[in-house]
């Protein structure tokens, strides 16, 4: 069943809309998609934004982290989101080596990305360390989505997906961190995996809406990874995520029954024949 959406909800959604929500609290829900035939499902779904992620280097390529996934793949796969989508605001994430060596470099690979995909917006990890290259995108006038907490580009030096942001000198850092994307005009900011009452206040403090990954209620919005919240993937099952529908389950059933079909010949009939 489709979302049933009113005339200004049904408009394309801009920068303009995703600040008009925050302002008057409606929430933004989110979600990613790397490929049209899922993309043209949630945007008619009523996802107010589609991001590609960097996710796709988890599950669409089987890889262990976000890292290996390149700025020419990152692209196939928003390609294929932008032609499928009419509504919602899509956003692309820039991989890993794409951005942070040099900020010419980062805004030479953001316009590449805008050019060829045609989607909305950047979303790039971290705060002052990148701070020159949000800047120059920024003024490229590309609209540019922050990323804070657990951003999982920089999962060696983490070591573990755990939790951030829970001991009071990286919450008050996340807290400034949060602040100067803002002031470096970023037009929303993900938050992922930290405590609740810090997202809450972060969300107050700040004009640009956030949205929010294993955050809390307290977010302007909330993201999730589409194939997780499906159940596509049986083996990820961390507490933030809710869990929609059980498709690894109704594919496996579909699938085995299609090549029990065809093993004994009940598939095709005559009538599938020509
Ligand atoms: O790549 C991704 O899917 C993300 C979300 C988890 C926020 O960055």
């Amino acid at each position: 069943m489709s979302t049933q959406l009113n005339s200004a909800e049904n408009r394309k959604v801009t920068t303009k809309r995703l600040k008009e929500m925050k302002e008057q609290k409606e929430k933004i829900a989110m979600i990613t998609a790397y490929d049209y035939t899922m993309a043209t499902l949630v945007d008619a779904a009523g996802v107010d934004v589609i991001l590609v992620g960097d996710s796709a280097s988890n599950v669409m390529q089987g890889n262990k982290t976000t890292l290996p996934v390149t700025t020419e793949e990152m692209i196939v796969y928003a390609k294929s989101v932008v032609r499928a989508t009419k509504r919602a605001f899509v956003v692309v994430d820039m991989p890993f080596g794409s951005y942070q060596s040099n900020p010419y470099h980062a805004v030479d690979n953001a316009i590449k990305i805008m050019k060829e995909t045609g989607a909305d917006a950047v979303k790039l990890e971290g705060a002052q360390a990148i701070g020159e290259a949000l800047r120059l995108i920024i003024t490229a006038g590309i609209p540019v989505v922050g990323h804070l907490g657990l951003t999982p580009q920089s999962i060696n030096q983490f070591g573990s997906y755990g939790v951030r942001a829970k001991e009071e000198a990286e919450a008050a850092q996340l807290i400034k961190d949060a602040h100067f994307l803002e002031e470096t005009g970023c037009c929303a900011l993900v938050l992922e995996k930290i405590p609740a009452g810090l997202a809450t206040r972060i969300t107050s403090e700040l004009n640009i809406p956030t949205i929010g990954i294993g955050a809390g209620a307290g977010t302007d919005g909330q993201v999730l990874v589409l194939q997780d919240m499906l159940g596509m993937n049986t083996l990820f099952k961390p507490k933030f995520l809710r869990q929609y529908a059980n498709l690894a389950e109704e594919i496996g059933n579909a699938v085995s029954h299609y090549v029990s079909d065809v093993k004994n010949v009940s598939f095709p009939s005559a009538e599938e024949s020509y």
